[in-house]
Formats: C-alpha cells, structure tokens, sequence
C-alpha cells in the first residue's frame, strides 16, 4: 500500500512537471515551434504553418488534458469519493485521446525524418486509439482489473512526447548521431519503451498481490 502511494507520488509530481513545461515552453517561450521546425529540412509535402501550428497548440493541449485526467483517475481517493466523477473524467480522457489522435494525425505526413517517422507515428496513433478503446470495452463488460490494467497500457503513451525527446537527446547529444536519425529512433525507441514498461508495473501489481 505504501509503496503505491510513493509510485503515484512519483507519477504525479513528473506528469505535473511535464505538463507545466509542454505549456510554457509551446505556448510562451517557443510559440513559433521555431526550434522544432528549424530540423525540418526536405520535406516532401508543403507545410502550411499557421494550419500546422493552430493543430500542433490544439494538440499540446488535449496530450495534457489526456495526461492531466488519466492521472486523476488513477488516484483510490477520487475513486473512493465518487465514481460518477471517475466516470465522466474517463470519458473526457478518451475524448481527449481521440483528438490527440486526430491531430497527430494531421501532423504525422510532415513528421521530421519522413516517411518512415510518418510511419512510426500511425503505428503509435492506431495503437494508443486501441488500447484506450479496449480499456473502455473492458469496463462497459464490468472488468475492472482488465479495465484497470489496459489503462496503465493506455496511460503510457501521454508519455510520448517526452520520451521521444529523451531518446532523441540521447542519439543527438550523448552518442552525436544527425538530429533527424536521433528523432527517427527516438519515435520506434518509444513505442518499445511504452509497450514494455506498462507490462512490468502489471506483472509486478499481480505478483505483490499473490504475495502479500
Ligand atoms: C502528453 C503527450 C504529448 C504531448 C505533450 C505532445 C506534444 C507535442 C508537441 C509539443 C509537438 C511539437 C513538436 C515537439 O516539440 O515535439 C508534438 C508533435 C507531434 N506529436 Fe505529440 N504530444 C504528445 C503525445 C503524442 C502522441 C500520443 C502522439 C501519437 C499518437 C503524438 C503525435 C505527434 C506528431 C505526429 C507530431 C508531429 C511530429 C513532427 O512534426 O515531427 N503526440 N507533440
């Protein structure tokens, strides 16, 4: 009990970080994306900023919704207090995925690195749509500790944009690899990552509760 007390601490004091700096940096200090941008070199298709950008803001800000909400509902004490609101902040989750989807989506054939990181992100684009949809079919059937554990999968991917640009910080930076490269494995990278941790904290919940 005390140790999933000190987790979701962990989790939310990271998720709040994140999601106070995916707000200051896209929406104050770098408004343009002119740093992100300035690696998109060669793109096969025009890029029509002012649509792009407008999407990319509606973007940042439905990811934090998603991760904001996702968090919440983690929480045994929101749970306890009231299941309506569990309830209804799991659909604006799911609302909220779906137009991270949407968007991403848009922005996916413009991706840095081309068509093989476009790609990469429809893999991760289906893939979070259906792991969030399984999690909703799980507990319209009443089950909730497949509900429960099909959502830690779902959660995961709030995490992908940091992810990616951890993985592309340690290509670029720790190993020198061209920025582009970086970014390309810093999105498969990422799909690993975020398919296989979710496992392990599932793996390690059932194991504690058969032993304790
Ligand atoms: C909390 C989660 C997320 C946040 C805060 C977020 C934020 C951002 C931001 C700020 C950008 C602009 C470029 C950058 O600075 O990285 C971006 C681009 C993008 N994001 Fe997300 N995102 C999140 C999750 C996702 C997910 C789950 C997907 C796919 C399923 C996705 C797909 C994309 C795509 C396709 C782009 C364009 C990439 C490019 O042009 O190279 N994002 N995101």
């Amino acid at each position: 009990m005390k140790k999933r007390k000190i987790v979701y601490g962990v989790l939310t004091c990271v998720s709040i970080l994140f999601i106070l700096y995916a707000l200051v940096k896209n929406y104050l200090i770098d408004p343009g994306a002119v740093g992100f941008l300035s690696h998109k070199t060669g793109l096969k298709r025009e890029l029509n900023l002012p649509v792009w950008l407008n999407v990319m803001y509606v973007h940042v800000a439905f990811a934090c919704m998603a991760m904001a909400s996702g968090l919440v509902n983690f929480s045994n004490r929101f749970f306890e207090k009231s299941r309506r609101f569990h309830r209804i902040n799991g659909y604006v989750y799911i609302v909220s995925v779906l137009l991270v989807v949407l968007t991403s989506g848009y922005m996916a054939p413009y991706a840095t690195g081309g068509k093989i990181s476009s790609m990469g992100f429809n893999v991760l684009n289906m893939t979070w749509l259906f792991i969030s949809i399984t999690a909703l079919i799980q507990i319209k059937k009443k089950r909730m500790i497949r509900h429960r554990n099909w959502m830690i999968r779902s959660y995961a991917f709030c995490f992908t944009n940091m992810s990616i640009h951890l993985i592309t910080s340690l290509f670029h930076q720790g190993f020198g690899f061209v920025y582009i490269t970086s970014y390309t494995l810093g999105i498969y990278g990422s799909i690993a990552l975020l398919l296989v941790i979710p496992e392990i904290i599932i793996r390690t919940n059932r194991k504690e509760k058969v032993s304790g």
